[in-house]
C-alpha cells in the first residue's frame, strides 16, 4: 500500500491550479441519466469517486468516455434502473443515481451507499423528498427500492438543509408532473451548479442558492455541455496549508463568493489574502495566526469539509481556539493522529479545545477520512521531522496529484510503497 512521506519545515511558494468540483460533478453526472442525449461535462478531476460513480452508472448501460484530459462524455440512451453495482456502494454520491433513475423510470433498485465514515449518515430526507412526489421508496436491508408511479409535484420540506436531499428531491422533481416546492433547501454552491445544469438541459428550476427551490415539471430533458467549477474545498486545503506553512502562494481560479466563510476567518487570523483578477486568491502568510472560533454550518456557515484542516491551523496558532462541529458527528478522527504528533486538543461533544503548540513532530499516522487525510498532510508539512501518511487512498478519493500540486509548491512530498 503507499504513503506520502514528508519532510517538514518548508514555506510553501508559487501557483496552484484547482481542480473541477468534485461535490459539483458528482449530481451532475446522476443528472445525465435524465436525457437519452449525450451530455458533456469539462474540467473534470480523474479522481477515485468520480471514476468509481461512473464505473457504477456503466454498470446499468451507460457509455462513459474521457474524449479528452478532462471531457468526458455520457450517453445514457440504453440504461435500466436496477442499480446493482459495488462501486455504487462505495460512495455517497451515488444515491443521487436513485433521484434520477426515478424520475426516467418510475422506478429504481440500488444498494445503499457508502463514503467517509464520518456520521451516521441517514437517508430519511432523501425518502422524504421522493415520497413528497408519490414514489414508494422504501430501503429493504442494505438495498433502495422505489417502485414504479408517475412523479407528481408537490410540496418538499426539509427539517435539515441537507445537500444530498435538495439535490436529489432536484433531480426527481425535473420530470415530475406540476411544480414541487423545496422549503428550507440547502444553498451550497453546489446545489446553484445543479441548476444550472439542469436547466441547461432544458429543466425549469428557479431559486436555487436560496432556502426555497421551484421546479416546474417538463416532459423531456436534453443533452448540453457544462464547465464544472473550481473545487472550492481543495481550494481552501490550500489556502490554510499556506497559512500553517507559511509562504506566498497563489490559488487560481477560486469563485470568492464560495469560498467567503473561510477567506474571511483567515484574514481575521492575520494571514493576508489578496483577491486579484477576480480570480484567483493570493495568500501571504508571515507570522503565526491568531486563535480563533468556528463553528461548522450549512452554507454560508463555515464549512465541515474545512473543520479538520482548521484543527491543524488551531493547533500551531497561538492561544485556545474552539472548533464546533455541527454538521456530521463522527468528524474528529483526526484528532489521536494529530496528538500523536504534538497536538494539544481536547474534545468535549462536539466542540474541540485546541492550545496552539509551536512544534508539531513528525510521526507514522494514518488518513482517517478523505479531508482528515489531507489535514494530516498539512501536519506533515510543518511538522519537524518525517511524517508517514498511510491509507492515502482515502486523500486520492478527492484530490487529484495532491502530491505533485505540494511538490510544485516546494512541499518535500514523496510517495512511498509501505508493507501491510
Ligand atoms: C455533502 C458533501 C459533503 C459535505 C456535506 C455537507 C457530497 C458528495 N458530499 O454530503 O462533502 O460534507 O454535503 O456540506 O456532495 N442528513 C440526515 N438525513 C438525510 C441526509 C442527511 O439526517 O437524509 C444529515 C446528515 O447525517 C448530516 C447532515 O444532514 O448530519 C448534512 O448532510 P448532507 O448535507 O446531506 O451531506 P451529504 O449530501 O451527505
Amino acid at each position: 500500500m503507499e504513503a506520502y512521506k514528508i519532510r517538514g519545515g518548508k514555506k510553501l511558494k508559487g501557483e496552484v491550479v484547482i481542480q473541477g468540483s468534485k461535490n459539483g460533478c458528482l449530481p451532475l453526472i446522476a443528472a445525465s441519466l435524465l436525457t437519452d442525449e449525450p451530455v458533456y461535462i469539462k474540467n473534470v478531476p480523474k479522481i477515485l469517486d468520480i471514476i468509481t460513480l461512473l464505473e457504477a452508472i456503466k454498470s446499468i448501460g451507460s457509455k462513459v468516455k474521457f474524449i479528452d484530459d478532462d471531457t468526458i462524455q455520457i450517453e445514457n440512451s440504453n440504461i435500466n434502473y436496477n442499480i446493482n453495482s459495488d462501486e455504487a456502494k462505495k460512495i455517497r454520491g451515488s444515491i443521487t443515481l436513485v433521484g434520477a433513475l426515478l424520475a426516467r423510470f418510475g422506478k429504481v433498485i440500488a444498494p445503499l451507499p457508502g463514503g467517509c465514515h464520518i456520521g451516521t449518515r441517514p437517508i430519511n430526507l432523501h425518502l422524504k423528498g421522493f415520497n413528497a412526489l408519490g414514489a414508494e421508496v422504501q430501503v429493504e436491508g442494505q438495498t433502495i427500492d422505489g417502485k414504479g408511479k408517475k412523479l407528481k409535484g408537490d410540496k418538499v420540506y426539509f427539517d435539515y438543509p441537507s445537500v444530498g436531499a435538495t439535490e436529489n428531491t432536484m433531480i426527481a422533481a425535473t420530470l415530475a408532473e406540476g411544480e414541487t416546492i423545496i422549503e428550507n433547501a440547502a444553498q451550497e454552491p453546489e446545489i446553484v451548479e445543479l441548476a444550472d445544469f439542469l436547466n441547461s438541459m432544458g429543466a425549469k428550476i428557479k431559486g436555487a442558492g436560496t432556502r426555497t427551490i421551484r421546479i416546474e415539471g417538463v416532459k423531456k430533458l436534453h443533452g448540453t455541455s457544462h464547465i464544472l467549477s473550481p473545487d472550492r474545498v481543495e481550494a481552501g486545503t490550500f489556502m490554510i496549508a499556506t497559512a500553517v506553512c507559511g509562504g506566498d502562494v497563489v490559488v487560481k481560479p477560486v469563485i470568492f463568493d464560495d469560498n467567503v466563510p473561510l477567506i474571511s476567518k483567515l484574514r481575521e487570523l492575520g494571514v493576508d489574502l489578496r483577491i486579484e483578477n477576480g480570480k484567483s486568491v493570493r495568500v501571504i502568510s508571515k507570522k503565526r495566526c491568531k486563535a480563533f472560533e468556528i463553528r461548522t454550518m450549512p452554507f454560508p456557515g463555515f464549512p465541515t469539509d474545512l473543520q479538520s484542516q482548521m484543527v491543524v491551523l488551531a493547533s500551531v496558532s497561538d492561544g485556545v481556539s474552539l472548533i464546533t462541529e455541527t454538521v456530521f458527528e463522527n468528524r474528529f478522527m483526526i484528532i489521536p493522529e494529530l496528538k500523536k504528533m504534538g497536538a494539544k486538543i481536547k474534545i468535549e461533544g462536539n466542540t474541540l479545545f485546541v492550545e496552539g503548540v509551536e512544534k508539531l513532530y513528525g510521526e507514522e499516522v494514518n488518513a482517517p477520512d478523505l479531508r482528515a487525510g489531507a489535514s494530516l498532510v498539512i501536519a506533515g508539512l510543518y511538522a519537524e521531522n518525517i511524517t508517514t501518511v498511510n491509507k492515502i487512498y482515502h486523500i486520492e478519493r478527492g484530490y487529484y496529484n495532491f502530491d505533485k500540486k505540494i511538490k510544485a509548491l516546494g512541499g518535500d512530498i514523496w510517495r512511498e510503497e509501505i508493507k501491510e
